[in-house]
């Protein structure tokens, strides 16, 4: 493709074009205009564009009033967006990005009316979250041209685009697009053309573990969030999230992303979501969903369990994993409670197991302990907000009061749940891990980008090829063969990228040759 008439991303002789001004096409238009470019702005409905333009120059005023912006440079910005009355007037356009509605015969559309418009060698840019790029080019004449530009919303602050080059888009032109991003202040990311790009998918491990985890009967609701939120370190627990996003919007993409992947047991949706959605329990925005909101549009509070105050007599803690039992000690001591030396535990005492990706039963029956004295406790994530005890089937109701009690002691509050292979974090996070390792594996985008666009796209506190690496190949590599064979569900198999790393001690970052 000529390239020789498009200016520099960083040339104020670009021209972009913008058409659909909604909530994405007005962050996309400020972004760029206020990094230099010229904007010409376009919509289907009358006066929308007009609307627009007038609302971002008065965006650009409180930034300036806010000194975020210097007066002089908002005044400017205000006078290189133009509004454009049809699409004709995007004849001049260097890049030309669509944020119109999601719907591939009007994008297909718009671009097969725009490639008779635009210079030869102009980008045409779709913003499109589900849509497949090489779909939206397929058939045109040019479709070496089209590419994806996906932001996310809002776009100013969300500081991540992914670039997406379709089947048969020229790579130049996803450089390009790269390149503009970068300039606009956006950590833009190589992505190839498959369902969810970077971000959707691998943003697919969480909500669908954590709904499979209810399924199970591990966790009620509240307990599930606390304990992701305080011992994991995510911003949402995934039903406080569902509700936030609001279930008309996240399930249908749950079973999209599902079913484009041919029925990929990994992204595989829960029934429960379904029947919320047919039941319009859609969360917030309706004042239901996993919980109740106020008209203030404020979460129900919900009250933890009392904090039993019994206490164990004497404690053994098995010492299969000496890293894990040694955290767990410290817990033990603090609340002033007698740790038994013994090989086997006495008479009374209560017994406590450290699962790495097993559950409760398992660990308790290999080292042959009495099931009713039993628990397990959360060892590889933070205990310092929360800690997570797991019973087997058989635990006696007094010998839990007795842990809840001498976990909770220093006040800490302490979450119950049923016995899962690998808890809830260590098994959530483990999923999330093998997703972004099976997106490398697929050379859908580099490790590195992997790791920031979802830093940045979804607020996870690790990129999760580091947080694997943090928290050990062959522990999550362990967790993950655990659910495998004790659910006999192939969606916890391990991705070849997680094996091969785990097995040669190397990093999940690690790119062959
Ligand atoms: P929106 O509904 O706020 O805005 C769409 C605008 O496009 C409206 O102003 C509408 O009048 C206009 N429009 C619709 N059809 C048109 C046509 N054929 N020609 C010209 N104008 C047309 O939608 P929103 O949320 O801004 O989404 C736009 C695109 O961005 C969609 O493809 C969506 O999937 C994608 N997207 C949305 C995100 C979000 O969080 N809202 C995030 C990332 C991508």
């Amino acid at each position: 493709m000529e390239t020789g008439s498009r200016p520099a991303p960083t040339s104020p002789d670009l021209i972009v074009g913008l058409i659909g001004c909604g909530i994405m096409g007005r962050g996309i238009a400020q972004i760029a205009v206020l990094s230099g470019a010229r904007v010409r702005l376009h919509d289907g409905r009358e006066g929308a564009a007009a609307a627009a333009r007038e609302e971002l120059i008065a965006t650009f005023g409180k930034l300036a009033d806010k000194g975020k912006l210097d007066a002089g440079a908002a005044k400017q910005a205000g006078e290189r967006l133009e509004v454009c009355a049809g699409i004709e007037d995007m004849a001049g356009a260097h890049v030309v990005v669509e944020a119109i509605v999601e719907n591939l015969d009007a994008k297909k559309a718009l671009f097969a009316s725009l490639e008779g418009i635009v210079a030869a060698d102009a980008i045409l840019a779709t913003n499109t979250s589900s849509l497949p790029v090489t779909a939206i080019a397929a058939g045109l004449k040019h479709p070496e041209r089209v590419a994806g530009f996906h932001f996310f919303n809002p776009v100013p602050l969300m500081k991540i685009v992914e670039a997406i080059g379709g089947f048969l888009t020229d790579p130049g032109v996803v450089d390009y697009l790269l390149a503009l991003g970068k300039h606009w202040g956006h950590t833009a990311v190589r992505a190839k053309d498959t369902p969810g790009f970077i971000v959707n998918h691998a943003g697919r491990g969480y909500g669908t573990e954590g709904l499979r985890l209810l399924a199970e009967g591990v966790a009620s609701v509240p307990t599930l969030d606390n304990i992701l939120r305080d011992t994991a370190g995510f911003r949402l627990g995934p039903c406080e999230l569902l509700d936030l996003t609001g279930l008309d919007v996240s399930h249908p993409v749950m079973e999209s992303i599902y079913h484009q992947y041919y029925e990929e047991p990994r992204f595989r949706p829960q029934v429960h979501t379904r029947q919320m959605l047919t039941a319009g329990a859609l969360g917030k925005k309706v004042g239901h969903g996993f919980y109740r909101y106020g008209a203030d549009g404020k979460k129900e509070t919900i009250a933890e369990a009392e904090q039993p105050t019994a206490k164990p007599g004497s404690v053994w803690l098995s010492q299969e994993r000496p890293e894990l039992a040694e955290r767990i000690a410290v817990l033990i001591a603090a609340a002033g409670i007698t740790q038994e030396s013994g090989d086997r535990p006495s008479e009374s005492a209560l017994c406590v197991v450290t699962p790495l990706g097993e559950d409760a039963t398992t660990c308790c029956v290999r080292e042959n302990l009495d099931a009713r004295r039993t628990v397990g406790v959360e060892a590889l994530f933070d205990a310092s907000r929360r800690r997570v005890l797991m019973t087997t089937p058989a635990t006696d109701a007094q010998y839990l009061a007795m842990a809840c009690g001498l976990f909770g002691a220093t006040g800490t509050p302490v979450s119950v749940i049923r016995d899962s292979a690998g808890l809830v974090s260590q098994r959530v996070v483990a999923h999330i891990v093998n997703i972004a390792c099976e997106i490398a594996q697929q050379g859908i985008a580099d490790p590195q980008d992997i790791d920031r666009a979802v830093t940045l796209g979804l607020g996870y506190p690790l990129g999760p090829l580091a947080w694997g690496d943090q928290l050990g190949p062959r522990t999550v590599l362990a967790i993950l063969k655990n659910l495998e064979q004790q659910t006999g569900d192939s969606r916890y198999r391990p991705s070849p990228w997680l094996q091969r790393r785990a097995l040669l001690g190397l990093s999940l970052h690690h790119k062959e040759i």
